[in-house]
């Protein structure tokens, strides 16, 4: 049944039929990863055998997507950006929506050297990495709660040869940054901000980890605490881009402009229009002269 690339994939596409969220990509891209070659492959040598080894495992990689598993924690994969990340159930899977809030800090980072960043909740490490990887004379710190998601970043930096650039801790929000005084002229953060009463309608709350996903009763628990450290450890003329919710942008582009005062705030929208990066850009420190 499953002794060749087409008997494998018709068999697999049978299966998944009714299953809900799945893709009909999905039983390709998951035999494709299992062999090691690109989809374009399986379609020029459908007759391709399997070892009996490769059917039992794409047999058991069809079962688990048919409850649910998503496909990245199948292959241990995820494209980011312009990178591939490995990817475990400690972490979220890097979502495209993110690739937002690179763009929006990398064109800010353009033209100015040396910066020092901090990525807030590094989970796979897809920002921390990613900003590393395209500023070459960054500093990054990265910090997040959970221990296992750290060693998936670490993992990810060193597979993208950054390892040397970013410090990693293990912390709440800005707490690690805070307890050294220091400070940064970029902060990201993708932190949970799905309210709690919606992660029990939500497949992925399912496999995700749910400290990645739940950001309290209306989402901002987490947005709103960082906003309260993040004044101490943005430095001035700095820049903090926060991830947020559809519906989300008016609320805390308040809540921003409450904790920095004097601060341009603005709500960035995604693609599809709806709201996605909230970006607070900090006052420049005037340094009266003789002249003032
Ligand atoms: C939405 S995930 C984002 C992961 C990654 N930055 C990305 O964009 O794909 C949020 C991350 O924040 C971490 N986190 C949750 N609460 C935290 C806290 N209080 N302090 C630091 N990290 C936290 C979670 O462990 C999780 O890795």
């Amino acid at each position: 049944m499953c002794d060749r690339v087409d008997r494998a994939l018709a068999w697999a596409r049978a299966a998944l039929a009714d299953v809900p969220g799945v893709e009909p990509l999905d039983a390709p891209v998951l035999l494709a990863h299992l062999l090691g070659v690109d989809r374009a492959a399986l379609h020029a040598h459908p007759e391709r055998p399997l070892t009996p080894e490769q059917a039992v495992r794409f047999r058991q990689m069809i079962a688990g997507r048919g409850r649910g598993v998503p496909v990245a924690y199948l292959t241990g994969r995820r494209a980011f950006f312009d990178r591939e990340f490995v990817v475990s159930p400690a972490v979220l899977i890097p979502r495209p929506e993110t690739e937002h809030l690179i763009e929006a800090a990398l064109e800010w980072a353009r033209g100015r050297a040396g910066l020092r960043i901090a990525d807030v909740g590094t989970g796979s490490g897809a920002i921390a990495v990613t900003l590393a990887a395209h500023l070459p004379d960054a500093a990054v710190w990265a910090i997040d709660a959970s221990e296992d998601a750290l060693a998936v970043a670490r993992h990810n930096a060193a597979r993208a040869g950054v390892a040397a650039r970013i410090t990693w801790f293990r912390g709440d929000l800005l707490s690690p940054l805070l307890a050294n005084a220091s400070q940064v002229d970029l902060i990201a953060a993708n932190l949970p901000y799905i309210p709690s009463a919606d992660l029990d309608d939500l497949a992925v709350a399912r496999f995700e980890p749910r400290a990645a996903l739940d950001g309290g009763p209306d989402g901002l628990d987490l947005i709103r605490r960082l906003l309260a450290q993040a004044p101490r450890v943005l430095a001035p003329g700095g820049l903090a881009l926060l991830e947020i919710q559809s519906g989300q942008g008016k609320r805390v582009a308040e809540l921003a402009g409450a904790a920095f005062e004097g601060a341009e705030v603005r709500v960035l929208a995604d693609y599809a229009g709806h709201d996605r990066v909230v970006w607070i850009s900090t006052r420049v420190l005037h340094v009266a002269s003789d002249y003032d």
